[in-house]
């Protein structure tokens, strides 16, 4: 199957500041990272907090680069500019192609702008601005299909409530059409039955715009429910990458096997 998005040999290490009686430590917090997304499909990402999941999904999407190692879109090296003849329109059109949703959907949406001018904003952007009568139609419509009606359209963002601005958040990554989007923890602090609703939204919307995820969570059920296949980070590592269903019955790993057992336990 045709691979969408590929991780070669990702390492991202940051050092503290250290103190005076200490010296600046390093964290490896991504380390030789290579994994495949086929198109169309969820790669379900798990691991404890702090392993490197968000670092991760940080370089996938093209907001932080790496120290070493690649992302390859379709085939293409999203971080080395060399590779291409015109690495600037690169870069646009992969900001097109490309996009997150964040836990805390604040952090997508500037809270003094109106619920319609967050999510028409990606349509303004290079290589190809629409037209203002058909941003706003784009996003209204885009809006409508997560559930946000259009004479809510105008009020801001803290107007809504969580599980709406997450809506709204979807909505704005969206709008442009993407072929892939990384959803860092998208349901990490709402309560179960709006979970549930935000769950089922993005798989409908995976169905209809043929979309591929990389979908971060620490929550092995919802992982599970989401992905077809799920890689597990350990400090840094992949340990493992499997298809969901034998991920779950049969894994390869201790560490696996610990996480499962571990959830199992709380479970109780
Ligand atoms: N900007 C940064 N500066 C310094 N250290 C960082 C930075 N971002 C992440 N780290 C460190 O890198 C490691 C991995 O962090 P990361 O946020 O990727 O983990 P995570 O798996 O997403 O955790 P969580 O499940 O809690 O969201 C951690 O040790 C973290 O402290
Ligand atoms: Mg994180």
């Amino acid at each position: 199957m045709e691979n969408l998005v590929e991780t070669t040999g990702l390492c991202r290490s940051f050092t503290g500041r250290g103190t005076l009686l200490r010296g600046a430590e390093t964290t490896r917090a991504v380390d030789n990272v290579s994994l495949t997304i086929p198109k169309g499909q969820t790669l379900g990402l798990v691991g404890e907090s702090g392993c490197g999941k968000s670092t991760l999904g940080r370089m996938v999407v093209g907001l932080l680069p790496p120290d070493s190692g690649d992302v390859l879109v379709m085939g293409k090296p999203l971080w080395n500019a060399a590779a291409h003849d015109n690495y600037r329109a690169f870069r646009q059109e992969m900001t097109r192609h490309i996009q997150m949703v964040f836990q805390d959907p604040y952090s997508s949406l500037t809270p003094r702008m109106t619920v319609l001018e967050s999510v028409q904003e990606p349509l303004t952007c290079a290589p190809a601005p629409l037209p203002k009568a058909q941003r706003r139609e784009g996003a209204l419509a885009m809006l409508e299909r997560v559930g946000i009606e259009p004479e809510q359209a105008k009020r801001f963002p803290h107007q809504f409530s969580g599980g709406q601005r997450q809506r709204i958040a979807i909505a704005r990554a969206l709008v442009s059409r993407p072929a892939f989007v990384v959803c860092d923890e998208p349901t990490s602090s709402l309560d179960a039955s709006v979970q549930a609703q935000i769950l089922n939204l993005l798989l409908d919307l995976q169905d209809e715009l043929g979309l591929t995820y990389l979908f971060i969570s620490h929550d092995l059920a919802v992982v599970r429910h989401m992905s077809d296949q799920v890689a597990v980070m350990q400090r840094g590592k992949v340990v493992e990458q499997a298809p969901a269903n034998t991920l779950f019955t049969a894994p390869q790993t201790e560490y696996t096997r610990l996480l499962l057992h571990s959830i199992m336990e709380l479970g109780k």
